[in-house]
């Protein structure tokens, strides 16, 4: 795959970055007010108890602030936070030895949760469950289960896929929070306060030109951010105006809308190859040599949020808005008129 600027995987230069821009309590967090509404008051609630948290899962697509928020649970509890990811726990006994380091209240964050091995997850539930882990001492007819106690901790999951994630995990979860696209004036928000915190000079047309761009994802509004001050400091006066910021863009192939040329090729495929969709998702990741994977969670999300692609349950559909994106006439394709009429006729049966 070619590196986009507009990926929301994290990527090296991210590194560098995000350090110093993590958000570190509910106050800074921008946006997802639904989550930090309640997150709040669950705090709260847990702290007043003297409690430990209800585990939480955080799902949502790539970028959008889980990790940041992980961290804050932790910050506002007043508790450490011990993190890890999903394949790197390899053994049922890496995951043992984790939870028995850990103390009352601390939050362990496992990142990527959805691709943890089934025999971990297994060690996983009765910790989350009972606080308790199930250990095996020798091997073939003289092995013993003994259990151990563990601290009351609260675990912290975040996925991008919580689909992938088993039901009887899902349900060990007392809070499951979606955290959703940010907002245009949210993105704002989010650069200005990124600019400041870096000293750099942006105004407001500079940062609602860059939210607008930045496909509802904060990494990639903070990433764009990086980039246009370089482009500002060699070919501007050194600000971030809108005309900078338009200009660095779409040089570097961001267009107005924060598509890239993979966007536009899945789009435009759509439209010439599938006569408009509907097009499986399958077939439509193997026309653009992608993976099924990376379309779902990177390319659709944003693509729907502005209402160029629809998921229909026969597959993928450019819209009249996706058309118009690509400077044609919304066309009512064969196949759709096809499937109106076999819906029509659904209907009636
Ligand atoms: N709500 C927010 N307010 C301000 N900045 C945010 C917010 N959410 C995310 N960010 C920024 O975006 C970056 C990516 O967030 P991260 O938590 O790593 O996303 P995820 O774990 O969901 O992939 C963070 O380093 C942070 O600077
Ligand atoms: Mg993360």
């Amino acid at each position: 795959m070619k590196d986009r600027i507009i990926t929301t995987q994290f990527t090296e230069p991210d590194v560098e970055i995000e350090g110093s821009l993590r958000p570190e309590s509910l106050d800074e967090y921008i946006g997802q007010e639904k989550v930090k509404k309640q997150m709040r008051i669950f705090i709260q609630a847990a702290k007043n108890r003297e409690e430990s948290l209800d585990h939480v899962l955080l799902y949502g697509p790539p970028g959008l602030g889980k990790t940041t928020l992980a961290g804050i649970i932790a910050n506002e509890m007043g508790t450490r936070i011990r993190i890890t990811s999903g394949p790197a726990i390899e053994k049922p006994g890496d995951l043992a030895s984790v939870l028995t380091s850990l103390k009352a209240g601390d939050v362990l964050f496992i990142d990527e949760i959805h691709r943890m091995q089934r025999a971990v997850e297994e060690v996983l539930y009765p910790a989350m469950e009972d606080f308790v882990l199930d250990i095996i001492i020798g091997k073939g007819p003289g092995a013993k289960s003994i259990r151990l106690d563990l601290p009351r901790f609260t675990l912290v999951g975040a996925t991008t896929r919580a689909g992938l994630l088993s039901a009887p995990l899902r349900d060990r979860f007392g809070v499951v929070q979606r955290l959703e696209l940010y907002t245009n004036d949210e993105l704002a928000e989010i650069v200005k306060r990124s600019a400041r915190l870096l000293n750099i000079a942006l105004d407001d047309a500079g940062a609602e030109e860059l939210a607008m761009r930045s496909r509802g994802t904060p990494r990639i509004a903070n990433r764009l951010l990086k980039r246009v001050r370089d482009y500002a400091e060699i070919e501007g006066k050194g600000t971030i105006d809108l005309k900078t910021a338009k200009v660095a863009l779409t040089l570097f192939e961001v267009d107005a809308k924060g598509l890239d040329d993979i966007d536009r090729l899945m789009l435009r495929t759509i439209v010439e190859k599938f006569d408009g969709g509907p097009v499986g998702v399958d077939t439509l990741a193997a026309a653009i040599g992608e993976e099924r994977g990376t379309i779902e969670e990177m390319y659709e999300p944003y693509l729907m949020q502005l209402g160029y692609l629809a998921r229909t349950p026969r597959g993928r559909v450019i819209t009249a808005g996706g058309y118009r994106h690509l400077g044609l006439e919304p066309a009512v394709s064969e196949n759709q008129m096809a499937m109106e009429t076999l819906e029509t006729k659904e209907t009636e049966e």
